[in-house]
């Protein structure tokens, strides 16, 4: 039974936010003098945690004054006349709803099958800032906000985070949904029945510093207006059915973005060159779309906070660009299946000293594996599938074994390894070999190389290596698992 987990942990925390006019004092909660929830705001509480579990008795679990001992979830705030520091609380109000059990750290009200999204919800709390439902709506019934547009009535100014997480049943237009809240700052709709396009209104919430509309059924282009989102930080369209261009102006004005999500729609055209201006962007995914650039767009030399970056699944062709020297924070690159032709620059290898990811398989690529990829330290995978590489594999200045184990390499054909790595891993350890080198083919010995420095000199000193010589430190790496 969860029935005790939710009640376990009281709401009410002893530093209240004081809230009047827009003023914000921090005060020192004193139990002896609050005053308590007025009954109607009382009753409503209890209404709406039946309409989302009525199996729960509420009401006997929750007797006393709902903003002294309430169940996770419903959150009270004090507030007072004065903005004054510590002048006297007079009044206080249920200032965030949330439901759906999420974890023991947040033990809301768990939603039972039957959920519902009560009405009260918008008519009764007329200082609700929050409203939480955590996958709460999914059964064949489908919920929505009411349609009697002049219900939406007593949130609409305070309400500042809308967030609906994984309710499929949950279904409505965006613009239905969002039309009557005004003071929004955080809009996460994700994995809902949402539909529609994104309201040409949306520009006026210039309060938003989120918009995280993923995995909904929304359609249609990117109006302008949201491009007057100043205070953006976060846009999150992805897996939806958004089409059309995607307005330049977006990079110019949308200065605050830190992440980018565009992937799994049908966005087209070009990506806006004006994406460059996005100077504090730390996550751009544009992958999965039809964008049709002719090349990978060379603005990414100018995002020097990018952490990761998603361009895989689009049309954009050409040659990998040489952008990397200023973008030594980037950990991910997807570039696959992109079109993407010509050599794997060097550079990668030089400047992106903290990359993790690096998946460029399913292209038109050419030439060798660079070597300096050797020198990425903190690499766990780099794949190179399904290109058309060739030449040695080959890292003469790194340890063979870990750069080795980072690789994917089947599917080119014209890549080889040399025998002496190919055989300590026949004979010694078909571990590494697989992880390795997949089914990569010997490399045809070169007549002018020297000969494997013998074994006892290995250790002996600091002078300038042969290349056989590192291929004989790989080897004994090999061995010694
Ligand atoms: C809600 O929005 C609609 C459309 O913008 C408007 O006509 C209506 O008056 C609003 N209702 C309230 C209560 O603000
Ligand atoms: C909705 O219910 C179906 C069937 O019970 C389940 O497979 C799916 O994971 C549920 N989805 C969510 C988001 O909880
Ligand atoms: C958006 O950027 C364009 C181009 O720089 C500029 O003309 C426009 O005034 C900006 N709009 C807003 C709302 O900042
Ligand atoms: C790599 O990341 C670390 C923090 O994890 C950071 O201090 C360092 O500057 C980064 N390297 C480069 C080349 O930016
Ligand atoms: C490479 O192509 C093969 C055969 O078409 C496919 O099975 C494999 O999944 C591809 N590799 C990647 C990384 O997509
Ligand atoms: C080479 O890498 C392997 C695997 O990460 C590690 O166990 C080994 O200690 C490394 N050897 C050297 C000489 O750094
Ligand atoms: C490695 O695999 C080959 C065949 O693929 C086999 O002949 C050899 O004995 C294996 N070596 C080890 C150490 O398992
Ligand atoms: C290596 O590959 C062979 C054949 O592909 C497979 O039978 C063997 O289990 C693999 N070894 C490991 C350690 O994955």
């Amino acid at each position: 039974m969860t029935l005790f987990h939710p009640f376990s942990t009281l709401s009410l925390s002893f530093l209240f936010s004081i809230l009047l006019s827009n003023v914000v004092v921090s005060y020192q909660q004193d139990y002896e003098t609050v005053p308590a929830l007025n009954s109607a705001e009382q009753e409503a509480v209890y209404r709406v945690l039946d309409s989302v579990n009525s199996g729960i008795p509420w009401r006997s679990l929750f007797p006393d004054d709902l903003c002294s001992s309430a169940p996770h979830g419903v959150v009270c705030s004090y507030f007072s006349d004065s903005a004054a520091p510590n002048s006297p609380v007079t009044a206080v109000h249920v200032t965030e709803l949330s439901f759906g059990y999420v974890s023991d750290n947040t033990p809301n009200p768990p939603c039972a099958a039957d959920a519902a999204l009560s009405p009260l919800l918008f008519t009764s709390f007329k200082f609700l800032r929050k409203l939480f439902f955590y996958k709460c709506f999914n059964h064949s019934t489908p919920v929505s906000f009411p349609d009697d547009v002049a219900a939406v009535g007593t949130a609409a100014t305070t309400l500042e985070e809308l967030v609906f997480v994984d309710n499929p049943s949950f279904v409505g237009s965006l613009c239905g949904i969002l039309r009557n809240f005004t003071s929004l700052r955080r809009v996460v709709l994700t994995g809902n029945g949402v539909y529609g396009p994104i309201p040409e209104f949306v520009g006026g919430l210039v309060n938003l510093e989120e918009l995280t509309l993923s995995r909904n059924q929304l359609s249609g282009e990117i109006p302008l207006g949201l491009a007057e989102l100043k205070n953006l930080k976060v846009l999150d369209l992805s897996q939806n059915f958004f089409t059309g261009n995607v307005p330049s102006t977006m990079g110019y004005n949308l200065s605050e973005l830190l992440k980018l999500d565009l992937s799994s729609n049908g966005f087209s055209g070009k990506i806006p060159d004006s994406f460059g201006a996005l100077k504090k962007l730390q996550f751009l995914d544009l992958s999965f779309n039809r964008f049709g650039n002719f090349r990978v767009p060379m603005f990414l030399s100018e995002m020097t906070k990018l952490k990761e970056v998603y361009l895989s699944g689009n049309h954009l062709g050409g040659r990998i660009p040489e952008v990397w020297e200023h973008l030594g924070n980037v950990l991910r690159i997807g570039f696959s299946d992109m079109g993407l032709e010509g050599n794997i620059p060097a550079s990668m290898g030089v400047f992106l000293r903290n990359l993790s990811y690096l998946g460029l398989d399913n292209n038109k690529l050419e030439g060798t594996v660079p070597q300096e990829f050797g020198l990425l330290e903190s690499v766990g995978e780099i794949n190179l599938e399904n290109n058309s590489l060739s030449g040695r594999v080959f890292f003469p200045s790194s340890n063979f074994s870990r750069i080795g184990h980072t690789l994917k390499l089947g599917g080119n054909p014209g890549l080889c390894v040399d025998d002496e790595v190919f055989c300590s891993a026949e004979n010694g350890n078909n571990n590494t070999k697989n992880a390795s080198f997949g089914h990569l083919k010997l490399c045809k010995k070169e007549p002018q190389r020297p000969n494997p420095v013998p074994l006892e000199e290995s250790s002996s000193s600091a002078q300038v290596f042969p290349d056989s010589m590192f291929v004989f430190l790989g080897l004994l790496i090999l061995l010694n698992f």
